[in-house]
């Protein structure tokens, strides 16, 4: 299968991978959650050896995914696994950490109460004791139910026009389900093109 590029993916790849260092410095298993092509996991994989980077999305990326980790060949990439969170099925693996980059806008709201549903069982239900855990989110995101661009403005109203279950999120409203969940946020970070990225944690247990 020839390898799926997604030009954005090389954009925001490097950016992102300031913030991961940080925060991802102690984790050892990450969960990314809607991986799409996989070039993020071969970039972040390949530049933090000390972590897993377990690949995850919806049956119908999973090829190009696994085209990506194979043509990569690291050590730290194991097959892709199948997680639509509208449809439960979480890992039983342990993670003490997930990504997930540019999927809130495109999930259903349902959708996205489903993703912090799981994640809050996973971390309550994950048998023995437990690191401490932190979820990244990349992407825009409203504020006070305020655009944060014109060009996020206009990014929203492409969304809806393609389907109108996407569209931008409020900040307030995710990190409601992310405390519901258990998480508290510790970062709030201005990325490059108006987009943030989001770190929550959840202390050790
Ligand atoms: C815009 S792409 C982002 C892909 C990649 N993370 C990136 O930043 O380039 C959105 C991704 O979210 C995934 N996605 C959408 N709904 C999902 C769901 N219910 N469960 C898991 N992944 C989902 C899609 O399959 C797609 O890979």
């Amino acid at each position: 299968m020839p390898l799926p590029d997604a030009p954005a993916c090389r954009r925001n790849r490097d950016p992102i991978l300031e913030v991961l260092r940080v925060h991802l410095a102690e984790a050892r298993q990450v969960l990314e959650v809607g991986s799409g092509t996989g070039q993020h996991a071969v970039h972040f994989a390949a530049a933090m050896p000390w972590l897993s980077w377990q690949c995850s999305d919806r049956a119908a990326q999973l090829p190009a995914i696994a085209a990506w980790l194979e043509h990569a060949a690291l050590a730290n990439t194991p097959a892709p696994l199948e997680l639509d969170v509208a449809r439960g099925g979480w890992p039983a693996l342990r993670f003490d950490a997930v990504f997930s980059a540019n999927t809130l806008h495109i999930m259903g709201w349902d959708e996205v109460e489903a993703l912090f549903v799981g994640l809050g069982e996973m971390l309550a239900f994950a048998p023995g004791p437990r690191a401490a855990f932190t979820l990244v989110v990349y992407g825009p995101f409203n504020y006070a139910g305020q655009y944060t661009s014109d060009s996020n403005r206009a990014f929203d109203a492409s969304l809806r026009e393609r389907d109108p279950r996407m569209g931008l999120r409020d900040f307030e409203a995710v990190d409601a389900l992310a405390r519901a969940a258990g998480l508290e946020l510790v970062a709030d970070i201005a990325m490059p093109a108006n987009n943030r990225s989001l770190v929550w944690r959840a202390p050790a247990a």
